[in-house]
């Protein structure tokens, strides 16, 4: 296809003549600090495919003129090309584009497909302009003119310096990865025992001291029975009672705010309609409840938890910043999703409050709604209100999905 003559550098004494150009002409530039080539330790490992000689000697002696030891492996067949990338892959390959029986285009290939991470830099005799763009193209990192060899320790060095920056970036962004999903999994796990946390000692708060109170009040009226005290002390044992009341009401409430009881027995669609009512006697703000759930298909207890604790988060949000005088809530699922929209006539949240780096409250809720595989959406209108929408995709019941097709 391209049927180029074939130009190449022609005698040694040539050669070594352009070499020593070149090597003046780039000196200062190649040497100067921070340059690979001059720089690293080891001997750089280099794989040229070049069939003509005095070539490979000509590119030998200038790379090596340009500061660091050169462990050149020269190939001109497709074979040693195969066999010396997989025997030890180079730092970077340099390729002549005409070959007798192979092409510099298909060691491109060759070497896109093996070890994409290796720069590769053409260095040949000539190179059409849209044979060069399309080489670029394909991925080769440089090419270099075989009568401006001035350029190749100057291309070598930027071609290694730019993989080194890539590779260190791609590590970067790998460790980043990592850590983002250690920090999930640290989220999720916290949210969990957090929760457990909260349900024990909501028990513990409701059964231990509520019981032991309920003791208390019954001793006190016995008491108050066996001794036919004076007015007085009658309406002390009153008090105490009432007191005794009292706590026992302050008990249940604090037992229920660490964990609404009617989550866990009655059901995520019973604990959205009791915390929507208990929203409205506090707050005076009306909130209507449409529930779309069959009783049958109650989500789990993870998934219950997470959609509840949303909703909780959604509410004070709307305590605190709405200005909303009505809330409407609808809880629907089917088989596939379950599905929570709250939404309020207030404010309405803008755009910049719903990416800010702050809003941790909202960030909480997607991370939340993340550790069971679904999501939250916000949307606001000025003066019009601001709609919070959570969606988690169900998994169908093992039963259903491993029942056998129908005939
Ligand atoms: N229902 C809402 N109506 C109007 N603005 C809201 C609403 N919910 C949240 N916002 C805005 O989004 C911000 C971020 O919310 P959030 O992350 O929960 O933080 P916080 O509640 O701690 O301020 C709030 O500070 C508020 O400005
Ligand atoms: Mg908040």
């Amino acid at each position: 296809m391209h049927a180029k003559p074939r130009e190449k550098i022609t005698g040694r004494q040539h050669s070594l003549k352009l070499a020593a150009a070149s090597a003046a002409a780039a000196g200062p530039e190649v040497l100067g600090e921070g340059s690979p080539l001059a720089t690293a330790g080891e001997p750089l490992r280099i794989l040229l495919v070049e069939d003509s000689l005095p070539d490979v000697e000509m590119i030998r002696h200038i790379l090596g003129e340009a500061g660091r030891e050169v462990a050149l492996v020269a190939v001109e067949t497709r074979e040693a090309f195969e066999a010396e990338l997989n025997r030890r892959p180079p730092q970077i390959i340099l390729s002549d584009y005409w070959l007798p029986t192979f092409n510099g285009s298909k060691a491109l290939e060759i070497s896109k497909r093996v070890a994409p991470q290796i720069p590769f830099i053409f260095v040949t005799g000539v190179l059409g302009e849209e044979v060069a763009i399309e080489m670029l193209k394909e991925g080769a990192t440089d090419y270099v003119l075989k009568n401006r060899l001035s350029r190749l320790a100057p291309a070598v060095s930027r071609a290694l310096r730019e993989s080194e920056q890539r590779r260190e970036r791609e590590q970067a962004e790998e460790k980043l990865r990592r850590s983002h999903d250690q920090l999930r999994a640290l989220t999720g796990h916290l949210q969990i025992v957090r929760e457990e946390e909260r349900t024990r000692i909501a028990r513990e708060v409701h059964d231990e001291l509520g019981q032991a109170l309920t003791g208390l009040k019954l001793d006190l009226a016995w008491l108050a029975g066996k001794v036919p005290g004076t007015k007085v002390l009658q309406e002390k044992v009153k008090s105490m009672s009432a007191h005794i009341d009292e706590t026992i009401h302050a008990i249940r409430r604090i037992a229920t705010e660490l964990r609404p009881g009617v989550l866990d027995s009655l059901g995520l669609a019973a604990a959205v309609e009791w915390q929507a009512a208990d929203f409205q006697e506090r707050t005076g703000i009306r909130c209507e409840v449409k529930i779309d759930v069959s009783p049958e298909a109650a989500p789990d207890q993870e998934l219950s938890t997470a959609c509840f604790r949303i909703f909780q988060e959604t509410l004070t949000n709307i305590i605190r910043h709405a200005e909303a005088t009505r809330v409407e809530v609808h809880l629907a699922q089917n088989e596939r999703e379950l599905m929570l929209s709250v939404r309020d006539n207030g404010r309405g949240i803008s755009e910049r409050e719903i990416v800010h780096a702050r809003s941790i409250g909202l960030i909480g809720m997607k991370e939340r709604a993340a550790q069971v595989g679904g999501e939250v959406f916000f949307f606001g209108l000025p003066g019009r209100g601001t709609t919070v929408t959570l969606r988690v995709p169900l998994h169908a019941p093992a039963a259903v999905a491993e029942s056998p097709a129908q005939p």
